[in-house]
């Protein structure tokens, strides 16, 4: 059977989709048959951001799939290494549902209170509404501005949850937006800095579902 990574938010923006392009070419690069879900029917940004890819003849090749429902998306999940679920905003029951399938369920969030505190909300809600165990829930720091006190402080802040928070983080960069304009994902910039912090940050999501799945 597959890996399912699920990548939901309860808020648009802080950067799902982002992640899980990341998480889907990494795991392609190392030569696994890779899909992501695309499950925001009503934007459906992975699937454009693959046309860029494509057109710009970016490898590793990933595939990208819009479903209308999380049952199709898992129908044909064991035709591949990996599943990458790409989640939409706002869509509780198939957030729901992606939390209850995955091996791995990462939280992507901004480090503003307004942020940080639907991440959490949305954590408790997932485990105790919908039985998704703690440990398969993992909070990624994305869009992270350039204050080590505001990262300090929105990590001590989720310290104080039971929810694994990963190491390192992606930061808000123009050349990470222009990465993803040009069909990359943000592992695959050439700007170190950044590149490297996602990277260890991918990293981190790779390790994690390893000791969740052993
Ligand atoms: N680390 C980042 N630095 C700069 N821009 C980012 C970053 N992460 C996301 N963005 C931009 O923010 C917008 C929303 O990100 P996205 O990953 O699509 O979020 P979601 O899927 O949660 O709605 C996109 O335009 C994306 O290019
Ligand atoms: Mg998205």
């Amino acid at each position: 059977m597959g890996y399912i990574i699920g990548v939901v938010s309860q808020k648009g923006g802080v950067g799902k989709s982002t992640v899980a392009r990341a998480i889907a070419t990494t795991y392609a690069a190392a030569d696994w048959n890779v899909k992501i879900g695309d499950l925001d029917i009503n934007q459906s940004t992975s699937f454009t951001w693959l046309q860029r890819r494509l057109g710009r003849g970016v490898e590793p090749v990933v595939a990208v799939e819009t479903f209308g429902t999380v049952g199709q998306a898992l129908k044909i999940a064991d035709a591949y290494d990996l599943m990458v679920l790409d989640g939409a905003p706002h869509a509780t029951r198939a957030t729901a549902e992606i939390g209850q399938k995955s091996h791995l369920l990462v939280l992507p969030s901004g480090l503003s209170l307004d942020d940080l505190e639907p991440t959490v909300i949305l954590a408790n809600t997932l485990v105790s509404e919908h039985g998704v165990p703690v440990e398969r829930i993992a909070i990624a720091l994305s869009r992270v501005g350039d204050s080590p006190r505001e990262l300090e402080e929105a990590r001590a802040y989720l310290e104080a949850t039971p929810y694994h928070v990963l190491d390192s983080q992606i930061p808000e960069k123009t050349a990470l937006r222009r990465a993803q304009d040009g069909g990359l994902s943000v592992v695959e910039t050439p700007y170190k800095g950044p590149r490297e912090q996602a990277d260890r940050l991918i990293q981190a999501i790779i390790d994690r579902l390893e000791s969740v799945t052993n």
